[in-house]
Parts: C-alpha cells; sequence; structure tokens
C-alpha cells in the first residue's frame, strides 16, 4: 500500500465539503460517530473499499457496516421486516447496527458485504456523520479507524496514530460520546440475534424485542467477533481486586487501590464506556506491560465493556502462528 499524507480536517463547513468529495473520488476519510471513529470509503466502490482492508491491515475481507443518513436510503440497501422497522424506529439514529437480508435494490458493492447475502446497516446519531453522510450521497463503509487488532478510537489523534500515512484524511470531530462501538442485531426472520453487545444495552432491546436471541442459537455469526480483539500492546488480568508486582490498574468505581486510572470513579457504565478505549490507550502509552483491571458490573453497557475487555485479554498466540486473530 502506498505512503500518503493524511490531512486532518476541521469538522466544519469546509471540511465537510472537502471531506464528502474526497470519499466520492474513492479516498478513505476517517470520520466521528458517537460510538468510534470509521474509517470510511465510498461502500459502492469495490477499490475504495479495498483499500480499507488494506489500510487496517486486516487479514480477510470481513464485512463492513454501511452507514446511511436516513431511513430512505437504509430500506434502498436492506429488507426490513416489521421488527426490523421496530428497531429502526426506536434506536435510529443511535448505536445499533441492523444485518438485513439485502436488499434487490442495495447499492453497496459485494466487497464491502464480504460477499454475504446480508448486510450491516447503520444510522449513526453524530452531527458530523449525519452531515458526511447527506453530503456524500452514497452509503459509506466504515470499519472503527483503528489498526487491525488494536484498540478502537475514540479521537482523532488516536486514527492518526494508527492510520497517518496509509489513509487520505480524517475530520476532527473531537472526542466521541458513547465510547463503544455500536451493537449488531441480525433480524433475518421474526427473531432478532444479537451478534456484538455494544452501545445499546441488551435491556433496552428486550423491552421491543423480547429474550435476544444468542449467535450460537442460530445461523448467523459476525465473522470479526473473534476471540483475540481490541487489543492493547500490554497483556490484561480482569477482575482483578488487588494489583500484583509490575502491574499497572485500571480501576472502576475506585475499588482498586493504587490503580493509575478509574474508567469511571463514581461507578457509572456510561462513562466508562466513554472512557474505555482511551484509557487502555493512555496505559499503553504510559510503557504499561499488564494491566490489572477491576471488575465492572454487567449491567447496561458493562456487558459491552466487559465483551471488549474479555477479547483484549484473550490469549494472543492466534496471532503469533499467523492466524487471523482480529478482523475488526
Ligand atoms: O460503532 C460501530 O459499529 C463502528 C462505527 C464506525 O460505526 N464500526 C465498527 O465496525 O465497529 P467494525 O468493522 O469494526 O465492526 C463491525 C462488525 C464486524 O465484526 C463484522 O463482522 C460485523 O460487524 N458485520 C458487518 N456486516 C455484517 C453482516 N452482514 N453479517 C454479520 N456481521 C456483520
Ligand atoms: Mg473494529
Amino acid at each position: 500500500m502506498s505512503q500518503r499524507r493524511t490531512l486532518c480536517l476541521a469538522a466544519d463547513a469546509a471540511g465537510l465539503v472537502q471531506a464528502a468529495q474526497l470519499l466520492r473520488g474513492g479516498a478513505l476519510v476517517a470520520f466521528p460517530t458517537e460510538t468510534v471513529y470509521g474509517l470510511g470509503a465510498d461502500a459502492t466502490d469495490p477499490r475504495a473499499v479495498a483499500g480499507v482492508y488494506a489500510a487496517k491491515g486486516r487479514p480477510a475481507f470481513n464485512p463492513l457496516i454501511a452507514h446511511v443518513p436516513d431511513l430512505t436510503a437504509a430500506r434502498r440497501e436492506g429488507r426490513f421486516s416489521p421488527l426490523a422497522e421496530k428497531l429502526a424506529e426506536a434506536f435510529w439514529p443511535g448505536p445499533l447496527t441492523l444485518v438485513l437480508p439485502v436488499a434487490q435494490t442495495a447499492s453497496v458493492c459485494d466487497l464491502a458485504r464480504g460477499g454475504l447475502p446480508t448486510i450491516g446497516l447503520r444510522l449513526p446519531a453524530h452531527a458530523t456523520a449525519l452531515a458526511l453522510l447527506q453530503a456524500v450521497g452514497r452509503p459509506i463503509a466504515a470499519p472503527s479507524a483503528n489498526r487491525s487488532g488494536h484498540v478502537s478510537p475514540a479521537r482523532a489523534q488516536h486514527v492518526l496514530d494508527d492510520l497517518s500515512g496509509r489513509i487520505d484524511a480524517v475530520l476532527d470531530g473531537g472526542d466521541v460520546s458513547v465510547g463503544v462501538e455500536s451493537t449488531i442485531v441480525a433480524v433475518l426472520d421474526e427473531r432478532a440475534v444479537l451478534l456484538r453487545p455494544g452501545g445499546v444495552a441488551r435491556a433496552a432491546l428486550e423491552k421491543l424485542t423480547g429474550p435476544l436471541v444468542a449467535p450460537q442459537d442460530g445461523v448467523i455469526a459476525a465473522p470479526g467477533m473473534l476471540a483475540s480483539h481490541y487489543a492493547p500492546r500490554a497483556l490484561l488480568r480482569l477482575d482483578a481486586n488487588e494489583l500484583r508486582a509490575g502491574e499497572t490498574g485500571l480501576d472502576f468505581g475506585g475499588r482498586l487501590p493504587g490503580a493509575a486510572l478509574d474508567l469511571s470513579p463514581r461507578g457509572d457504565d456510561v462513562e466508562a464506556a466513554a472512557n474505555l478505549y482511551a484509557h487502555l490507550r493512555l496505559l499503553d502509552a504510559s510503557g504499561a506491560r499488564m494491566i490489572a483491571v477491576a471488575p465492572v458490573p454487567q449491567d447496561g453497557l458493562g456487558e459491552a465493556i466487559n465483551d471488549r475487555l474479555r477479547r483484549a485479554a484473550a490469549p494472543r498466540d492466534a496471532a503469533a502462528k499467523g492466524i487471523a486473530h482480529e478482523l475488526g
């Protein structure tokens, strides 16, 4: 992949115009959403989409989420059952991705869908992202804007740390608000299958769907959800109640004496999600070798936080053997 100069664009009118022009011309532009920064490409252009995989160093053509500015655009790409319509109405714009059967009118290219007969669709709740999607006028394929295997970016500088020289631009919209990726729910029939916990908590979804189905019970999985993922350089030890020699502490709710950082001193799941990736990056930058993480309760966004922490802590020997250990 060729070395290029990465522009940092302000999220103002001029920056948006330039970012939209770049995307329409097949360039790679990272942009903010409420969850994490995405690495955007024109989802209808296989050459641009191939560039996303190359820039991230993704080991396989894992399907990408197509971002759209409104429901009309979403309905062109995916087939909405009544249950899917209900979920979209309740949670869009917002941190929910719906995996639906691909519509006959779809414009998103095969490569962006990983060749699947389904499509992941997301309508983000972020003013800059929505303005960009409207200006481009085509769906934007966007995985998280990090190098494959690494922690997702929560601000423009994190994107540059990972991808400077490998992408054309980043639109700087400041810090993200949610901090963990979208919840992914597949609705291929009458059932709602939870593929990835994320920014919409399970309890809120289940009010509409009844008990969510686990992917093992269904036929579908998110191909990117492998065991080791979202990992900092340092190793992690979870559910730590004390610091051992050589460890750096990542606390939750002020329960781990001597910890370097706290995800949320007041023990709040939403605040902890917002801090998760920035804190992991800070601990990496501080040279920590082993991070001991305090227990985080499963309530609310705790389910998504614990999912990411487990993947960050998972054995990385798959990578050492040269096996694809991360696809997101
Ligand atoms: O919050 C988010 O979802 C962020 C922002 C940028 O929107 N995006 C994100 O994308 O996290 P990524 O590529 O890092 O993770 C997307 C996940 C992958 O695990 C992928 O396998 C799954 O979504 N996915 C996408 N399309 C799918 C499909 N048709 N069927 C099953 N899984 C799908
Ligand atoms: Mg990712």
